[in-house]
Order: C-alpha cells, then sequence, then structure tokens
C-alpha cells in the first residue's frame, strides 16, 4: 500500500494506494479510525453499486460499521439538482445526522455530486472518497471540488470540502472500459505536460504497458499523478492564486467544458473533452510562439497512442467562444486560459489575441 499525505494544515488527509484495499485490513481500520460514529452511507451507481458494494459493505459490517446504500443512476447527465437532492431526500429518511459519513463509491460524477452533498448535508458531514475509475484515482477524488452541472455551463454549482480520506483500489480498475480507462489518461498526461516533464518522458516510454493496464506501471502513474496534484492543491487550495497555482490543473478544460456542454452532457466523455481541448491549448501555444512543432507532434502522438480523440467536435467557433465565456476562470469578462510555455511548463494566460484562440479551434476540428 502507497500513502500520500496531501497537506492542508487541520483538513490534511491521506491518499491510499493499493490494489485489494476495500478489503485490506489496514486500509479498512484507516478507514474506521477516521468514522466519528459507526453510521456510514454509501452513495453509488448502478455500475459500480453491483461490482463493489458488497465488498466494502462487509469490509465495514467487520469493524463494527453499520451502512446505507444510495444507488444513483449512472452517468454525466444525472451529475444534477435531482440527483443531488435523491441523495438529501435519503439522507433524511434515514434519519442521518452530522456523525454520519458519507462515502462516495464510483468515479468523479459520484464523487463529485456525493461530496457536494456531504458539503451541505447539515452544513457539512464527514466525507471519504472511494474512486474506482482511473480519471477518479489520479485527480478528481483529491482536492475537495465537489460539484453538478447546470445546463449552461459544466460544474457551475458547487463547493470546495475536502475528504477525509482518499481510498484508491487498483484492482477495481479491472472492470473498468477501455473507453473509460483512456479518458482517465488524459488527466494523467496533463501532470507530465503542466509541471513533470521526467513524467512525460516516462509516459512516451511507457504509454504501451500502461494501456495494457500493467499494475506495477499503473500504480506508479497514479503515485504520481496524486502526487502532483496533492503538491498543487497544497499550495493553492481554492484556487485564488493570480497566476499559475491550482488553476493549471485546468489544461485543456475550458475547451473541454465547451465541448462536454455543447454536445449534451456524457456524449464526449470528461477526458476525451480533456484530450481534445489539451491539442487546442498546444496548438495555441504553438501559435503564441511557446511551442514548436515537434512539441505539439509529441502531445498529439501521445494522446493517440493513450486511445484519446485529438480532433474537436464541429459546434462552431463562436459557439465554442459563448460556451468558453462561462468558465470559471474567467474574471472581469477576461478569459484566462491554461497553455504551455514549454513542454512541462504549464501557464495561466489572459492575453491571448482572440484571432488566436479562434484559429486554434478551428484547426483543431478538422482532422
Ligand atoms: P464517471 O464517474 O462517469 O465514471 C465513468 C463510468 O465508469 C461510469 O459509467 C461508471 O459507472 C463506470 N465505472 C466506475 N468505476 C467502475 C469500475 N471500477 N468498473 C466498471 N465501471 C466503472 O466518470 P469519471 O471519468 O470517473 O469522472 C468524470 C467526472 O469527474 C466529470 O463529471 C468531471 O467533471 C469530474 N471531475 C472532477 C474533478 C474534481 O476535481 N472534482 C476533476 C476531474 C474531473
Ligand atoms: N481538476 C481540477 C482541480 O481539481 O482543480
Amino acid at each position: 500500500m502507497r500513502r500520500l499525505n496531501v497537506a492542508l494544515g487541520a483538513r490534511s488527509y491521506p491518499i491510499l494506494i493499493g490494489a485489494g484495499l476495500l478489503e485490506e485490513a489496514e486500509a479498512v481500520a484507516t478507514l474506521r479510525a477516521l468514522l466519528p460514529t459507526s453510521r456510514v452511507v454509501i452513495v453509488s451507481n448502478t455500475t459500480v453499486a453491483p461490482l463493489y458494494l458488497a465488498p466494502l459493505t462487509e469490509a465495514l459490517r467487520k469493524v463494527d460499521a453499520g451502512v446505507t446504500p444510495i444507488i444513483l443512476p449512472d452517468g454525466e447527465a444525472y451529475k444534477t439538482w435531482e440527483s443531488l437532492n435523491q441523495i438529501f431526500d435519503a439522507l433524511l429518511a434515514a434519519r442521518c445526522d452530522r456523525g454520519t459519513t458519507l462515502i462516495a463509491l464510483g468515479g468523479g460524477v459520484i464523487g463529485d455530486v456525493a461530496g457536494f452533498a456531504a458539503a451541505s448535508y447539515q452544513r457539512g458531514i464527514p466525507f471519504i472518497q472511494i474512486p474506482t475509475t482511473l480519471l477518479s484515482q489520479v485527480d478528481s477524488s483529491v482536492g475537495g471540488k465537489t460539484g453538478i452541472n447546470h445546463p449552461r455551463g459544466k460544474n457551475m454549482i458547487g463547493a470546495f470540502w475536502q475528504p477525509k480520506l482518499v481510498l484508491a483500489d487498483t484492482a477495481t480498475l479491472k472492470t473498468l472500459a477501455d473507453r473509460e480507462f483512456s479518458a482517465g489518461m488524459a488527466e494523467v498526461i496533463k501532470y507530465g505536460l503542466i509541471r513533470d516533464l521526467p513524467f512525460l518522458e516516462w509516459l512516451e516510454l511507457n504509454i504501451d504497458g500502461l494501456m495494457a493496464r500493467d499494475s506495477a506501471l499503473l500504480a506508479h502513474a497514479i503515485e504520481r499523478s496524486c502526487t502532483n496534484k496533492a503538491e498543487v492543491v497544497a499550495a493553492d487550495e481554492f484556487e485564488t492564486a493570480k497566476d499559475g497555482g491550482r488553476a493549471l490543473l485546468n489544461l485543456g478544460h475550458t475547451f473541454g467544458h465547451a465541448i462536454e456542454t455543447g454536445m449534451g452532457y456524457g456524449v464526449w466523455l470528461h477526458g476525451e473533452a480533456v484530450s481534445a481541448g489539451t491539442m487546442m491549448a498546444a496548438v495555441l501555444s504553438q501559435r503564441l510562439g511557446w511551442l514548436a512543432t515537434a512539441d505539439v507532434e509529441r502531445v498529439r502522438k501521445l494522446l493517440v497512442r493513450a486511445g484519446l480523440p485529438v480532433v474537436a467536435p464541429e459546434l462552431g467557433v463562436q459557439r465554442y467562444l459563448e460556451l468558453m465565456s462561462h468558465d470559471k476562470k474567467v474574471v472581469d469578462g477576461r478569459m484566462r486560459l491554461v497553455l504551455l510555455k514549454a513542454l512541462g511548463q504549464g501557464v495561466t494566460w489572459a492575453d491571448a489575441p482572440g484571432a488566436e484562440i479562434a484559429a486554434a479551434i478551428e484547426g483543431c476540428c478538422h482532422g
């Protein structure tokens, strides 16, 4: 079992990474020790619950914790007020009090919705993340961003609410569909691009083994991703840094969120949209004179080898710009984009000329 720490003062917490942790005594004991009472509510969905709810419930029962399950429908299209209310209804019906711990068992959608429920139920109850997708194990379970989508924009309603523990059982990735696995790789590659050139080079060397889900390579990639995320979050928990900071984790996301919203939630997976958005960011960085053509090709090649799309859907440049104008990084009407000064060196940039942004979008919508 690998153990990392997210250093946030009184809100610090461990990340445990390893195969079989859902049933491993040390991991379950760590979880149990964090519960203020024996009361646990597990939020999962109709795909993940049949796979992993029973072993987790049994492991918790063995340490005298009682479980109430809440099972949501599966999919990005359900990251909504309705799902949030379904959780609140169930918590109230079960008379859950502030000593109840809410556990998210699933991918980023479950983690984000359940985390927001934990942040707001009775003004906040303890929360634990048990991520079961690659994307959630390397990114969404760490850092405390929680929320739901609005028809006008991704993740527009939410709260910062840190978990007490992230428990990533890498054995759960065995049942993950190939398309979902690739989607997670988009966020792994992101860390290399924004701040960790040696990791990017390691990914280029090992991408085939990773795509074959070699367990040692995967454990390394997850640990390195979480280490990067933990460092960034510890330095800028609430994304208030003027330059760089936590906003860098959104490489490709402003473009990508436009794709997700514009296509309809769930049509393009989050990681797929981030991949096409990362290409837009790389091409724009080249247009600004920061990346060489060979750098952009390296980015494209790695994304393609990870099974990810590099050609974006043709929403029309104006529609892209309109959707991007809702981004949370927009300040005083100025769009702040995450771009690349070099491979391994992300930057937040508010001065990209509109014509260059439009040209980068247009250029990435054709194969
Ligand atoms: P997801 O939660 O929709 O999971 C993908 C699919 O895999 C779903 O159908 C799910 O039921 C299924 N699944 C989950 N675990 C499985 C397993 N072990 N075996 C088989 N199937 C399994 O998608 P995701 O990619 O995990 O997360 C995407 C979401 O995360 C987006 O909503 C995105 O906005 C959010 N996100 C949040 C943050 C954050 O910091 N909070 C960061 C990145 C992404
Ligand atoms: N995924 C972006 C963040 O956690 O800040």
